[in-house]
C-alpha cells in the first residue's frame, strides 16, 4: 500500500511472452497477489461454450454474461474465479477455449463486465495483473507497467513444450486488430524481450526496473 492505494504491477504482451510465470513470481517476491486477467476471460468462455452457446452469437453471449454469477476471489496469494459456484481451472488450457477466448473476449460488454471485476482487486490488495490491456485500459494510472515480448517462433515453441495444442499466432492477430482493447504497447511501459531469458532473469530485471522507479520491495512470508 503506497499512499493510502492499493499498488498494481501491470503485465502485457501477447501469448507465451512468459506473462503467468513471470508475474507469479514477481509476486511473490513483491509479497502481492498475482492475478492472471486470461484465466478470467477463459473462465467466462468456458461458461459459454458449456453452455453450448455460439461463440459468434454477440447478441446471446452479452444476454448470458450479463446474467452470470462470476465470483473473482484470492486464493494462496492467487486469483481465482468462479461461475455460477463452480471453479472451472482444470478447463482454462483446454483446446475450445484455446480456440474461441479471443472472440468472446473481444466483446465490449463482455470486457465491461471483466474489467469491473479485476479493478475490484485492487480495493483490497497490492496486485501484480498480468493480461493485454491492464496498462492500457484496466490500470491506466499505475506507474509501474510493462510489456513483454519474445519472438513468435521461440512463444510456439514455448507452448509446444507444455504439450498443448494453441494456435497463438491466430490469437495474437485477434487480440491486436480488434478495436476494443487491444493488445498495444503502451508509452509509459517498459518493453522487455524474453527470448534469450529465463524466468528469474525477467523477474531480476522488473525487480531492477521497479526499484529505479522508487517501489519499495518487500516480501511475502
Ligand atoms: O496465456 P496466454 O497469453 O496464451 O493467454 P491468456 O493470458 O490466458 O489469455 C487468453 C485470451 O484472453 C487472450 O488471447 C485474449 O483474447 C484474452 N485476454 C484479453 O482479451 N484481455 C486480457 N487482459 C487478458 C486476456
Ligand atoms: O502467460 P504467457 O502465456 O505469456 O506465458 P507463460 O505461460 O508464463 O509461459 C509459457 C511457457 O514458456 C511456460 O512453459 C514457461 O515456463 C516458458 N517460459 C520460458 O521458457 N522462458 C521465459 N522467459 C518465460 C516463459
Amino acid at each position: 500500500m503506497q499512499d493510502g492505494k492499493h499498488i498494481v504491477v501491470a503485465i502485457d504482451g501477447p501469448a507465451a511472452s512468459g506473462k503467468s510465470s513471470v508475474a507469479r513470481e514477481l509476486a511473490r517476491r513483491l509479497g502481492f497477489v498475482y492475478v492472471n486477467s486470461g484465466a478470467i476471460y477463459r473462465a467466462v468462455a468456458w461458461n459459454i461454450l458449456q453452455n453450448e452457446i455460439d461463440p459468434r452469437d454477440q447478441g446471446a453471449i452479452e444476454r448470458h454474461v450479463s446474467g452470470l454469477q462470476i465470483r473473482c476471489d484470492v486464493r494462496d496469494h492467487e486469483s481465482l474465479t468462479l461461475i455460477g459456484g463452480v471453479d472451472p481451472s482444470d478447463h482454462l488450457r483446454d483446446d475450445a477455449v484455446n480456440k474461441n477466448v479471443s472472440i468472446i473476449s473481444s466483446l465490449s460488454r463482455v470486457r465491461e463486465i471483466l474489467v469491473e471485476k479485476m479493478r475490484g482487486y485492487a480495493r483490497d490488495y497490492d496486485l501484480v495483473m498480468e493480461g493485454r490491456d491492464i496498462g492500457s485500459v484496466v490500470f491506466p494510472e499505475t506507474r509501474f507497467k510493462f510489456y513483454i515480448e519474445a519472438s513468435p517462433e521461440i512463444r510456439s515453441r514455448r507452448r509446444a513444450a507444455e504439450g498443448q495444442s494453441d494456435e497463438i499466432a491466430i490469437r495474437d492477430r485477434a487480440d491486436s486488430s480488434r478495436s476494443t482493447s487491444p493488445l498495444v504497447i503502451v508509452e509509459d511501459a517498459e518493453v522487455i524481450d524474453t527470448s534469450n531469458l529465463t524466468i528469474v532473469q525477467v523477474v531480476d530485471e522488473i525487480v531492477r526496473r521497479l526499484k529505479a522507479k522508487g517501489l519499495q520491495i518487500g516480501s511475502r512470508p
